[in-house]
């Protein structure tokens, strides 16, 4: 068992931390300059508890880019698979997170996948409810199920921090609706986005996800399907071609976990059949993705065999 052996898990925090001081708080979101840039933090679920902890555990942070993991999968189970992907692709693009340029060159215009930022705000755009605050609701319901934990909510000084400055995300947005590929109020869509970019949990809760995606969608408690089979299956394989970003193919050859990032520092790892990992280090590097969390992970995973290739 990988949770009986973890006596060296400090000292591998402890190396891993020394990387913070290479990376970069995302400040483009003001509220978020605010994080310590030393800390670092892991969380490991085997199904049965926290087999693994080490860190800076009681930190908690918003999701960011995590949450777009959950978005698709509210979105696939609210409008069915054939839905979803007749407004978003399937494949990664190989540039940066916020990147419009691809919504311009290809024809007919679609975001490539929904893991950027353009295809999160168009699979946020198909959540079902009668408006922000029923499909926000809905969305805390689905995380609160996945993570046993119902005081999970959204920060709000993080959401108002987006809100206020995510011109480029605005961008995006006008150009889809203009093609056809979002409907309705674009400062509604944004409301919604950024409250769901700003839930905030800590990395054991981030694990609990991690481990229900890898258990095929079935809480291990109560043995509830709480993800479809197939659901579960289109997002972890999201999170391996597409999660990293443009940084996915290396992690997937270095770490070889579905994995995805946020810019808040969060990671969001599934090890099919094994665990779920959380993982909370605000250092970026200049993708985006947590400079000590990703060595943390390729560590972790040459230690305990997890890559799944
Ligand atoms: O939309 C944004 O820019 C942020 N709310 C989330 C971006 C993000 O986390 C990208 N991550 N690497």
């Amino acid at each position: 068992m990988i949770c009986d052996n973890f006596d060296d898990i400090y000292e591998i925090v402890s190396q891993a931390r020394k990387y913070t001081k290479d990376g970069k708080v995302a400040d483009y979101i003001p509220a978020l300059g605010e994080a310590d840039p030393n800390n670092l933090a892991v969380a490991m679920f085997d199904g049965n508890g926290t087999c693994l902890s080490a860190g800076n555990v009681e930190e908690t942070f918003t999701l960011q880019s995590v949450s777009k993991v959950l978005s698709l999968a509210l979105a696939l189970l609210d409008n069915g698979a054939e839905k979803v992907f007749t407004r978003v692709g399937m494949e990664p693009t190989g540039d940066p997170f916020n990147s419009i340029a691809k919504l311009e060159s290809l024809k007919p215009s679609k975001p490539l996948n929904p893991m950027i930022n353009a295809g999160a705000l168009a699979v946020t755009n198909m959540i079902a409810g009668a408006g922000t605050e029923d499909k926000l609701g809905r969305l805390l319901e689905f995380i609160h199920d996945l993570t046993g934990n119902t005081s999970i909510t959204y920060n709000e000084k993080v959401a108002t921090s987006e809100f206020e400055t995510a011109d480029l995300n605005r961008a995006l947005c006008y150009f889809m609706r203009q093609h056809g590929g979002i409907d309705g109020g674009v400062e509604e869509l944004m409301d919604l986005y950024t409250k769901q970019c700003a839930i905030e949990m800590d990395c054991e809760d981030l694990s609990k996800i991690g481990y229900v995606l890898a258990n095929e969608g079935v809480d291990p408690v109560s043995q509830r399907e709480i993800i479809p089979l197939h659901i579960a299956r289109i997002v972890k394989t999201f999170m391996v071609t597409c999660g990293m970003y443009n940084a996915s193919g290396e992690f997937a050859i270095r770490v070889g976990i579905p994995a995805k990032s946020g810019v808040s520092g969060g990671i969001l790892g599934a090890v099919p059949h094994k665990l779920g990992i959380g993982i909370y280090g605000p250092a970026l590097d200049e993708k985006g993705n947590s400079i000590a969390g990703m060595k943390l992970l390729e560590t972790l995973s040459s230690r305990f065999d997890l890559s799944m290739f």
